[in-house]
C-alpha cells in the first residue's frame, strides 16, 4: 500500500471585484471544483483557492462613483463571489482578497527583495496605456491604435516608474517552455507564448504614481507608488499559502499543479508571472492551464458587452448539478464553446433526464416491484452480465486517465456512454420479462445494472455533488469505493431522490398548410395533405407505465407529449411490459375525441405495427423530444 497522499494545489484566476460572477467565472471556479473532488476522492490532499483581485483604477473609479471608500466598495462586491460560489458548491479551501493584510505584507517583501538584488530599476517611460487592462501596450500590440481586448484607443502617459527586469529572462523562459511541454497546456496556448516571444521582451513597469492611482499596495522603497495591480494579484498564488509567512505550509503546496486560467490572461500568466518567479527565487508552477471562452452569440461574455449570463439565474431555474454538468460537458479542451439557454435544456433533457434518469427509474422499479425493494444478488451472470461487469471495472480507470489529462467533457461522455450501455443491457435481457420464468437469473441481471449505475454514478459525483450524492446514500454498501461488489445484496434500496424531471421545451405550433391545388377527379381515394394533416401526430415520451388491473391487455400510461402531460390507455400489455415502456418516445395521435376505457379515461392513441399475433410499437429511432410533430 501506498501511504502518501499525493498533494494537489489548484487555483482560479482572482476575479476583478468589480463585476458580478458570470458564467465564464463560474466556468473556471466549477472546473477547479471539479478536479478538487476528484483528487480528494483519490486519497490526495487538495488544496484549492480561488478569491478575488481588489486594487486598481477600475475599483477605485467605481468606489469614487458610488461616493464610498474603495475597500468599502470591496467589501461590497466581494459577496456576490462569495455567495455565488457557496451556491455552486464550491469547495474552495481558502478564499484571497488582496486587500488582506497578509498579502500585502508578503507583496511588500518580495518587492523589498527584488529591489535590494537590483532586479527593479527607476526609470521615466512613455508608453500607451489601456485603464481597461490595466497595462501598457506597445504600439505592435495596438490594433488599428486600439486595444485589442476593449477596442478603444489607450492614452500616452509619460511619467517616472519603477520596472522589472523581465527582459533578462527571455532566453531562459524560451528554453524553460521548450524543455518542459507541459508547463502551458494546452500546446496551442503554448505555442501563442512561444510565438510571443519571437519578439524582444520589454522590462516591466510595476509601479503606479499615487498622483493618479492611489489603490493599491505601497511600494515598501517608494512612498510615491503603488505597485502595478498584476504585479500585486499574481502574487496571491503564493502569499494565500503562506510565502514570506509560513514555510512549512507554502513548502507544503508550492509549486501548484494547475494555475487554472482563461485564455484572456496568457501573457500575465505564462510570461510575467514565470519571469517574477524565477527573479525571486521561487520554482515554476507545474502546469498554467488556459481555457476558451464561453461565447454569447459568438461574442465573449463581458459586463462591457452586456451579454452576461449569470449563474444565479440558471441554478434558480434548473438546480445547480446541471449547470455545473452542462458547463464542464460542453467546452472542450481549450476551445471556446457556444452557450445557449436552448443547447443546456437539449443536453440536460438527453444526458440527464434521459440517459441517467431512466436508468435510474427503471432499476429502483423493478427491485421494488419485484424484490420488496432488497437489493437482489448476483446469482448467475451469464456472459452479458460479465461483460457488463467488466466494463465497470475498467471504467474509472479510463475516467481517471481523462481527468489526469484534464479531458473532462470525455471523462464525462466516457461516463454516460457506459449509462447507455446499461440502458442497451437492459433491453436485451428484458428483467421485466425474465422474471416470470428465472427470478435468481433475474436477479443477476438487476444487481449488475445497479452496481453498473453506483460506479457510474460515484465517477460524475464531482460534477454533480448534490444530486449524485443523494443518490448514493440509497445504495446499501460495504464502501463506497469503485469497486465491483461494494453494493450490498438483501439490503434495502433507500428513498430516491427526483433527478432531473424533463424540461419542457415550448414548441412553435405546427400550422397545416394549405394544399395550393384542388384533387383532380382520379385522386379520389387518395387522401389529400390536408385530409393527413386533420390528424395530428406527435412524439410522447412515457413517463409512467402500470397494468389496467383485472385486465390482461390494458396498460395505463402516463405520457408527455411535450406540452403537457396525458393519460392513454393502450391494449399492448401482452407485448409489452409496463417496466420496459417507461422512457420510450412513441407516436401518439393527440387529437382524436377522449374515451373511457374500462372506467379509465384515455385522451389519445398510440400507433403501433400489427400482423397476425405480433404487435411492435411505433418508436422513433433516434433521440428527439417530446411533442415533435410526426408526417
Ligand atoms: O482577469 N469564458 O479577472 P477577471 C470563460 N483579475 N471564462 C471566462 C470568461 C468567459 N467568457 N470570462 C471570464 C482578471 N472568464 C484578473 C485575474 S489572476 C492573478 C488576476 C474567467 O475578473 C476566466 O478564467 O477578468 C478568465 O481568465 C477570468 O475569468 C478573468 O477574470
Ligand atoms: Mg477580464
Amino acid at each position: 500500500m501506498n501511504n502518501t497522499k499525493n498533494i494537489f494545489y489548484i487555483t482560479t484566476p482572482i476575479y476583478y471585484v468589480n463585476d458580478k460572477p458570470h458564467i465564464g467565472h463560474a466556468y473556471t471556479t466549477i472546473l477547479a471544483d471539479v478536479l478538487s473532488r476528484f483528487h480528494r476522492a483519490q486519497g490526495n490532499d487538495v488544496f484549492f483557492l480561488t478569491g478575488v483581485d481588489e486594487h486598481g483604477q477600475k475599483v477605485q473609479q467605481a468606489a469614487l462613483k458610488a461616493g464610498i471608500k474603495p475597500k468599502d466598495h470591496c467589501d461590497r462586491m466581494v459577496v456576490h463571489f462569495q455567495k455565488t460560489w457557496e451556491k455552486l458548491e464550491i469547495t474552495n479551501d481558502f478564499f484571497i482578497r488582496t486587500t488582506d493584510d497578509y498579502h500585502k505584507k508578503a507583496v511588500q517583501n518580495v518587492l523589498r527583495d527584488l529591489w535590494n538584488k537590483g532586479e527593479i530599476y527607476e526609470h521615466e517611460y512613455g508608453g500607451f496605456y489601456c485603464v481597461g487592462c490595466e497595462r501598457f501596450y506597445t504600439t505592435k500590440e495596438l490594433v488599428d491604435g486600439k486595444c485589442p481586448q476593449h477596442l478603444k484607443e489607450p492614452e500616452y502617459i509619460k511619467e517616472k516608474n519603477y520596472f522589472f527586469r523581465m527582459s533578462k529572462y527571455q532566453d531562459w523562459l524560451v528554453d524553460y517552455i521548450n524543455r518542459n511541454p507541459g508547463f502551458i497546456q494546452p500546446e496551442s496556448r503554448r505555442n501563442e507564448v512561444l510565438g510571443f516571444l519571437k519578439n524582444k521582451l520589454e522590462d516591466l513597469c510595476i509601479s503606479r504614481p499615487k498622483s493618479r492611482l492611489s489603490w493599491g499596495i505601497e511600494l515598501p522603497f517608494d512612498k510615491d507608488f503603488v505597485t502595478y495591480v498584476w504585479f500585486d494579484a499574481l502574487l496571491n498564488y503564493v502569499t494565500a499559502i503562506g510565502y514570506k509567512q509560513d514555510d512549512a505550509k507554502f513548502n507544503k503546496w508550492w509549486p501548484a499543479n494547475y494555475h487554472l486560467i482563461g485564455k484572456d490572461i496568457v501573457t500575465t500568466h505564462c510570461v510575467y508571472w514565470p519571469t517574477m518567479l524565477k527573479a525571486a527565487g521561487i520554482p515554476m508552477p507545474k502546469t498554467i492551464f488556459a481555457h476558451g471562452w464561453w461565447l454569447v452569440d459568438e461574442t465573449k461574455m463581458s459586463k462591457s458587452l452586456q451579454n452576461i449570463v449569470k449563474p444565479l439565474d440558471l441554478i434558480d431555474k434548473y438546480g445547480v448539478d446541471p449547470v455545473r454538468y452542462f458547463l464542464i460537458r460542453d467546452m472542450v479542451l481549450g476551445q471556446d464553446a457556444n452557450f445557449t439557454e436552448e443547447m443546456f435544456i437539449r443536453r440536460y433533457n438527453s444526458d440527464l433526464a434521459n440517459d441517467f434518469g431512466n436508468l435510474v427509474s427503471r432499476i429502483s422499479t423493478l427491485i421494488r416491484k419485484n424484490y420488496d425493494n432488497l437489493i437482489p444478488r448476483e446469482d448467475k451472470p451469464d456472459e452479458i452480465d460479465e461483460e457488463v461487469r467488466k466494463n465497470a471495472e475498467s471504467l474509472p480507470i479510463s475516467v481517471h486517465k481523462l481527468i489526469n489529462e484534464l479531458r473532462l467533457y470525455e471523462a464525462i461522455e466516457t461516463v454516460i456512454a457506459f449509462v447507455r450501455s446499461i440502458n442497451r443491457y437492459m433491453e436485451i435481457q428484458q428483467p421485466w420479462k425474465l422474471v416470470k420464468q428465472d427470478k435468481e437469473k433475474t436477479g443477476s441481471v438487476l444487481y449488475t445494472a445497479a452496481e453498473g449505475l453506483r460506479i457510474a454514478a460515484k465517477l460524475l459525483e464531482p460534477v454533480m455533488p448534490g444530486k449524485i450524492a443523494d443518490l448514493l446514500g440509497a445504495f446499501p454498501v460495504h464502501s463506497d469505493k469503485l469497486i465491483w461488489g461494494n453494493l450490498k445484496s438483501g439490503q434495502p434500496l433507500g428513498q430516491l431522490p427526483i433527478l432531473f424531471p424533463r424540461v419542457q421545451t415550448k414548441k412553435l405550433e405546427h400550422k397545416p398548410k394549405k394544399a395550393d391545388n384542388k384533387p383532380s377527379e382520379k385522386d379520389i381515394n387518395l387522401v389529400t395533405i390536408d385530409d393527413f394533416a386533420k390528424i395530428k401526430l406527435v412524439t410522447a415520451k412515457v413517463m409512467e407505465a402500470e397494468r389496467v388491473p383485472d385486465t390482461a391487455k390494458l396498460l395505463k400510461l402516463q405520457i408527455d407529449t411535450g406540452k403537457e402531460h396525458r393519460q392513454i390507455v393502450a391494449g399492448i400489455a401482452d407485448h409489452y411490459e409496463p417496466e420496459q415502456m417507461i422512457g420510450k418516445t412513441i407516436v401518439v395521435v393527440t387529437n382524436l375525441q377522449p374515451v373511457t376505457i374500462r372506467g379509465i379515461k384515455s385522451n389519445g392513441m398510440l400507433l403501433a405495427a400489427k400482423k397476425g399475433k405480433k404487435l411492435r410499437l411505433v418508436t422513433a429511432m433516434d433521440d428527439i423530444e417530446p411533442g415533435a410533430s410526426v408526417g
